[in-house]
């Protein structure tokens, strides 16, 4: 039977599918959810320093490619988050990924300095999330903002793996990826959503998200994600997750060949329940046996090679 067990920056993980940020909502529910079904990590959803609303409904539409999705960041504050991940952290049976999201680089230093006494396996600086105006510009837009960022944390989360989410939404998003490692980043995950977009619905000839614009994901930004995975692997040695509309194991393998040692699945499970997860599984032992593989390790970013 194939091995399909990853090790990524020290951590090991059963299997390479991690639950991305905010796919699922409520901790510990929906995250318990993914476990069941199978994935061999999770990302808990983004946290911010105050409890959040989110966005007026609607917040998620489906279109024929994709989604397009504007939560705004929904959550309970830092407070009870707090709480809440400190269980789960207690009983998940994989690692868990602790991604939390500010716009200053202050908010970022209270989040390392009252979650990393938690011993998260991984720490995950969200620094893209497009669909928080009201919270400011994301420090992933720009090198030495993302730096910043990386660099306050990394003082204080000492021996726990910081890991820098990164935005497509930029002109070079290698360039990003070598400041956060520049900065003391143990790994990227990329992509977050492309866009924003818009859908219109064009019997009420109005937008069909409450936020009106919302961020991409799903198969249509399969190429972008691709992409960017493949020059953020020519750009930094540091470990990738890589993510943006994997739904099948030969996305998957995709993923893993651009140069991603871990990879996301995220709104495949809206189209395909969270059963994808076995079945994307079930493909790579497959591979592996077919192709004499003994470990995953061996296809990451061999897309790279002449
Ligand atoms: C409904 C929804 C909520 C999301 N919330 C977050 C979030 O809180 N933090 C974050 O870093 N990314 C968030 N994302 C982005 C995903 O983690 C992921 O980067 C993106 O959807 C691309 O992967 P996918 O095509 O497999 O979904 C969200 C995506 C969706 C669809």
């Amino acid at each position: 039977m194939a091995d399909l067990t990853v090790t990524y920056c020290g951590v090991k993980f059963p299997n390479p599918l991690v639950l991305p940020s905010g796919i699922a909502q409520e901790i510990p529910a929906d995250h318990e959810r993914a476990i069941k079904a199978g994935a061999g990590g999770i990302t808990t959803k983004s946290l911010t320093i105050e409890s959040r609303e989110g966005n007026p409904l609607p917040r998620v539409a489906k279109y024929e490619q994709g989604f397009l999705n504007s939560v705004g960041l929904r959550g309970p504050g830092i407070e009870k988050g707090k709480v809440l991940i400190e269980e789960f952290l207690k009983t998940s049976p994989v690692p868990v990924i602790v991604s939390v999201f500010a716009t200053r680089v202050k908010d970022f230093e209270r989040f390392a300095g009252e979650l990393c006494p938690l011993n998260p396996p991984l720490f995950e600086l969200n620094l893209s999330c497009p669909n928080v105006d009201d919270m400011g510009k994301p420090l992933g837009l720009g090198c030495e903002s993302s730096a910043a960022a990386v660099s306050a944390v990394k003082k204080i989360a000492g021996k726990i793996p910081v890991l820098a989410k990164l935005t497509p939404n930029v002109p070079n998003i290698a360039e990003v990826a070598r400041a956060c490692e520049d900065a003391g980043a143990d790994g990227i995950a990329a992509i977050n959503t492309v866009g924003p977009g818009m859908l219109i619905d064009i019997t009420r000839r109005k937008p069909i998200l409450g936020a009106k614009r919302g961020g991409v994901s799903g198969p249509a930004i399969k190429p972008v994600a691709v992409r960017c995975v493949y020059d953020i692997y020519e750009a930094v040695k540091i470990p990738i997750i890589g993510m943006g509309g994997v739904t099948t194991w030969q996305d998957a393998v995709e993923m893993m060949m651009a140069g991603a040692t871990l990879v996301g699945v995220g709104s495949a499970t809206y189209l395909k329940g969270y059963a994808v997860y076995e079945e994307i599984k079930k493909g790579l032992e497959k591979y592996m046996d077919k192709e004499g593989l003994k470990s995953l390790k061996q296809l990451v970013g061999v897309a790279h090679e002449l």
